[in-house]
């Protein structure tokens, strides 16, 4: 098997920069390096530094939304370079990179998988405001809204073009969502509207992570022949795991549920694109990002299969 690696240092979702510096750091820890040493192939989307050049001169707000051309042309790019990977049949990994990107990366898994993938969305956010939601203007809390097509783009959104490309293309019975802990009111009106399932901390706390798993995935993938989709934000785990990340939020899944969430899919055989983001090497002393970033990467070599024993 080939793993299709896009790095994609990007910043422009959200205001704090450094998380465009994601990517590089886990490569410079070796993450391509150790996915070879697992048996993989490892095929790397080319000229990541493309990314930052594409920042727009002139990029005011559209319906509150931040940055949006620059979003919008980044996650086109991003949507191209993991359906290529897909197409080929190589699992995609996507190194972000704010959350923004996962409408480039559900853009270009779905385009390869149709209608049958699955989403699984391990956050302590939902990232499912709309243009009209968004109380922050940050379009990493928004990916959800765009991919699902959950609202009507606004008079000034398509007058300007933007995000015109992404029609809606993931289903809302095969997304599921695990960790949340910090989900705006709009968010919970849409959660609850569109009947979207959702297990929080507490059902972690709960059931405990193994079964909370489990359920995740008969909601979405019973039969667990259906290709599976994570995107994983490391602001899922608890800031005391993975400290360098730029919205955290206490509560988290522990170092131990967060690696298990990634055994059991990969255990399920049924992984075909994963993303990694949030990863903010700038953020906190130098112990706090070397511990993010190697979590970040144990992360991903758990997801690819890598077994305790
Ligand atoms: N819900 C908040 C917002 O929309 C926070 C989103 C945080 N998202 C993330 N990918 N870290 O601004
Ligand atoms: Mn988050
Ligand atoms: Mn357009
Ligand atoms: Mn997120």
């Amino acid at each position: 098997t080939t793993v299709g690696v896009t790095c994609v240092p990007f910043s422009g979702g959200q205001p704090k920069g450094g998380v465009d510096d994601g990517p590089v750091e886990m490569i410079r820890f070796g993450i391509l390096d150790q996915i070879q040493g697992m048996g993989y192939a490892v095929e790397l989307s080319d000229n990541m530094e493309k990314y930052r050049s594409m920042r727009p001169a002139n990029d005011p707000p559209v319906d509150n939304l931040k940055n949006p051309r620059y979003v919008d042309i980044a996650t086109r790019r991003v949507a191209e370079q993991v359906q290529a990977h897909c197409k080929e049949g190589r699992i995609a990994l996507t190194l972000g990179g704010d959350h923004s990107i996962a409408m480039g990366t559900l853009v270009g898994s779905s385009s390869v998988y149709g209608d049958d993938l699955c989403v699984i969305w391990i956050d302590a956010h939902a990232d499912i405001n709309t243009p009209s939601t968004t109380e922050s203007g940050n379009l990493h809390g928004c990916p959800l809204s765009f991919v699902l097509g959950l609202s009507e783009p606004s008079e000034a959104l398509s007058n300007a073009g933007l995000f015109d490309w992404i029609k809606p293309c993931v289903r809302k019975d095969r997304l599921v969502y695990i960790g949340l802990r910090d989900v705006d009111t709009g968010e919970k009106e849409i959660l609850r509207k569109h009947g979207i399932k959702a297990f929080s901390m507490h059902d972690v706390d709960k059931h405990g992570i193994g079964k909370v798993v489990e359920m995740a995935l008969d909601h979405v993938n019973k039969d667990r022949l259906l290709p599976v989709h994570m995107s994983f934000d490391v602001d899922a785990l608890d800031p005391t795991v993975a400290p360098a990340t730029g919205t955290p939020v206490r509560g988290g899944l522990t170092f131990r549920e967060g690696h298990y969430i990634c055994e059991a899919i990969a255990e399920s055989g049924c992984l075909v694109a994963l993303d990694l983001v949030e990863v903010n090497p700038t953020l906190g002393d130098p112990e706090s990002l070397r511990q993010t970033v190697a979590v970040g990467c144990s992360l991903v070599r758990c997801s690819l299969g890598e077994s305790l024993l």
